[in-house]
């Protein structure tokens, strides 16, 4: 028996709205922060779960269900198979090995492109429609692996890149010049991690260009210093993992943020990994790394002509030559 009485006597009209559907595989420490940010977000309708573990997998889901009276409604699902995520909208991938305190990202690649190839295939396979969102280490290379594997178009096939390098930048810009980070328009750009690139010339701070800036409030411009906050934000996610083991909080929010502008169709500009061959001189092959681009309801719309000194193009195809000589190690 129906638990409400109709109030009509004729039928309610159908649904129009649009369910939207986002998939996390991989529920560790990065997954769940992302899982938790979109439920607060209302970012979906519906969130399934993926991940190896059967135990830790229902645990969180069963978690997060117990949360429902203090979340807009969204079904959550899990299970290990795949049949779960169909007809998902956007699909994150979080699954695989994190770095050890001391290890680079890119130690993570064998490891990890074994794990992508039976990750990619299924999310294709129920969800051909969808975004592929990358976050798994190294995300750049990964990214690539996943566009290889799931056979789609560039614009569906996106890495969570340096959004979260670039919001290290705008805090620690944002704290030296004691202003809101939301007034900080800052790109950190290329791979996210050791060879990224700090677009310098390109901040602004309130519209204002930070050079004028710094001139016009009388605060010391040093080059130096301007490196030194380029350094604490590399530094940045090292020194997180050696004191907590991983990192989580900003990854979780810098994904939903990303996962906002692609469902929502914001079509706001955001530094993440994109095919970026052809782009601001860059060749030798089909290299994904960050670059200032458009998001919306389509994915990548397009990448934002942003002027860049030669110094800063040439660290830029510097970062590129660092991710193809990884990738023209892998066998996939
Ligand atoms: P974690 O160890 O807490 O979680 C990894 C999860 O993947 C585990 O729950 C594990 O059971 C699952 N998993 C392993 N193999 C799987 C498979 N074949 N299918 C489905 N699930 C599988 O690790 P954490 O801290 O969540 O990190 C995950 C990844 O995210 C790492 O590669 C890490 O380096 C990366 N990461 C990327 C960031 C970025 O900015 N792109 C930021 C932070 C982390
Ligand atoms: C981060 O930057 C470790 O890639 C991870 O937080």
């Amino acid at each position: 028996p129906a638990f409400f009485k109709p109030i009509h006597s004729t039928a309610p009209p159908s649904l129009t709205k649009r369910q939207t559907k986002i998939s996390v595989i991989g529920t560790g420490n990065v997954g769940m922060a992302i899982a938790q940010t979109i439920l607060t977000q209302d970012l979906a309708d519906e969130l399934a779960l993926v991940d190896a573990n059967p135990d830790k997998l229902r645990g969180e889901m069963l978690d997060l269900q117990h949360a429902a009276a203090f979340l807009p409604r969204t079904k959550i699902n899990a299970s290990v198979d795949y049949a779960v995520t169909v007809a998902s909208d956007l699909c994150i991938v979080t699954a695989g090995a994190r770095q050890i305190a001391g290890e680079s990202r890119l130690n993570l690649l064998q490891r990890n492109v074994a794990l992508f190839k039976n990750i990619v295939p299924p999310l294709v396979k129920y969800s051909p429609d969808a975004i592929l969102l990358i976050v798994s280490n190294p995300v750049d290379v990964l990214t690539y692996v996943a566009w290889k594997l799931s056979g789609f178009p560039s614009n569906r096939v996106i890495g969570s890149g340096t959004n979260l390098d670039s919001s290290r930048f705008r805090f620690l810009i944002a704290d030296h010049l004691d202003v809101n980070a939301q007034d900080v328009q800052a790109f950190i750009v290329g791979e996210h991690g050791d060879s990224s690139v700090a677009l310098w010339s390109s901040i602004s701070v309130g519209g204002v260009p930070i050079l004028s800036f710094l001139e016009k409030h009388q605060i010391g411009y040093e080059k130096e210093t301007l490196e030194k906050i380029h350094k604490e934000v590399i530094d940045g996610a090292y020194e997180v993992i050696c004191l907590k083991g991983y990192t989580s909080w900003a990854i979780g929010y810098s994904v939903a943020n990303l996962a906002r502008s692609l469902l929502r169709d914001q079509r706001k500009i955001h530094p993440v990994s994109v095919l970026a061959k052809g782009f601001y001189g860059i060749e030798g092959g089909n290299v994904f790394l960050s670059l200032p681009a458009q998001l919306g309801r389509g994915g990548v719309l397009g990448v934002t002509n942003v002027h860049l000194t030669d110094e800063e193009a040439e660290r830029l195809r510097n970062s590129a030559k660092t991710i193809l000589e990884m990738q023209s190690q892998l066998d996939i």
